[in-house]
């Protein structure tokens, strides 16, 4: 990405907020980024669908006060992710990056995402067409093969940096495993000898101490940071600054608290109050699962109401409750 740091093993290394379809939203985005995260990828976003003007596709394209802005885009079609790609530069895109990882059977049964990794001449040709369709630099995010018989993540990254791509994220686990396992941060190294460019590794890193260990394994320029993030987006930051050496300052619970309104105020004027309400549950829970200062009861209310003043009264009081728990440490963090 735009702010990756050079593939040196002495400058400063980076931590990335992962692209989460249904979870990434401009505003979690916003809020990982202003507290210290490298760089944050918009949620997939369907590159016909954003072609199209479908109204879903541009939210998720959003990404006013994100920089850089990174969209990501999926699709299996080298015009239309080429139109994909060119419609997002224009909104404002300051990255793009081309998804050949995601293994949801909505997404690999229309031969996108990690299928694209059965067939890499296929995919050099979508990762030529977007690259050919836009100024701004472009990436791309791997998994490490369709399966085990075949680990050609370096290949595809080869590919992609003979085209001109700016870095490759590789997720160390193959599409036959979904999220089985645990992600293998040592078989990344592969694609960082294979490739000059910088590599951005990823998977089951949830703290500064898994950072370290994924960085170590893999030699890899960067981090990136998905699942453990949802409820607590400057866990992303919190890790970067324990890469560069700096203090990782944690924003106290009453900080939290204020961040995770925030949030939620982001999400309800970006969807409007209705969708809005449903969109934040994911989040609503998560931030309280975190704080966990809820009962049950409340807990449920949290996720089920309709009611936005409700919503926001119990997110507060899972912070404020006896049972709060104090901001765990990037290096706690679990
Ligand atoms: C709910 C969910 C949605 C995801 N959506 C995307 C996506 O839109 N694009 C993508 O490249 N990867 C997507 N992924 C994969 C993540 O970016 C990441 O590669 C994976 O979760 C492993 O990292 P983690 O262990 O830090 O979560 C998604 C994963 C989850 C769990």
């Amino acid at each position: 990405m735009a702010a990756l740091p050079p593939a040196s093993p002495s400058t400063p290394r980076g931590a990335l907020l992962a692209p989460l379809s249904g979870v990434t939203d401009l505003h979690m985005r916003r809020i990982a980024r202003r507290l210290g995260a490298t760089a944050t990828v918009s949620e997939m976003v369907a590159a016909e669908d954003l072609a199209r003007g479908a109204e879903e596709a541009r939210l998720r394209a959003e990404g006013e006060g994100v920089l850089p802005h990174v969209v990501q885009l999926a699709g299996c079609d080298p015009g239309w992710m080429a139109e994909g790609a060119r419609l997002a530069e224009a909104n404002g895109a300051d990255v793009i990056d081309v998804n050949m990882g995601c293994p949801a059977k909505a997404v690999t049964g229309g031969q996108a995402g990690s299928a694209l990794m059965r067939d890499l001449d296929h995919a050099a040709r979508i990762l030529a067409a977007v690259r050919g369709a836009v100024a701004v630099p472009v990436t791309v995010k791997m998994r490490l093969g369709w399966d085990h018989a075949r680990l050609n993540a370096p290949d595809l990254a080869r590919r992609a940096e003979a085209l001109g791509y700016a870095a490759v994220t590789v997720h160390g686990r193959t599409r036959q495993q979904f999220y089985t396992g645990r992600a293998d941060w040592a078989a990344i190294r592969a694609v960082v000898a294979a490739v000059g460019i910088p590599v951005v590794a990823n998977g089951d890193v949830a703290s500064l101490g898994d950072a370290r260990a994924c960085l170590a394994a893999s030699g890899a320029a960067a981090v990136m940071v998905g699942r453990a993030a949802v409820g607590r987006p400057w866990l992303v930051g919190a890790i970067a600054a324990g890469l560069s050496g700096r203090a990782a300052p944690e924003p106290d619970a009453a900080a939290r608290a204020e961040l995770a309104a925030e949030h939620y105020a982001g999400l309800l004027a970006l969807y409007g109050a209705r969708m809005g309400v449903r969109h934040a549950r994911k989040h609503l829970a998560a931030y309280a699962d975190h704080a966990g200062g809820l009962a049950p009861a409340e807990r449920a209310r949290l996720v089920t109401t309709t009611d936005p003043d409700e919503a926001l009264r119990l997110l507060r009081r899972a912070f404020e409750a006896p049972g709060a728990q104090a901001a765990p440490s990037a290096s706690q963090a679990a």
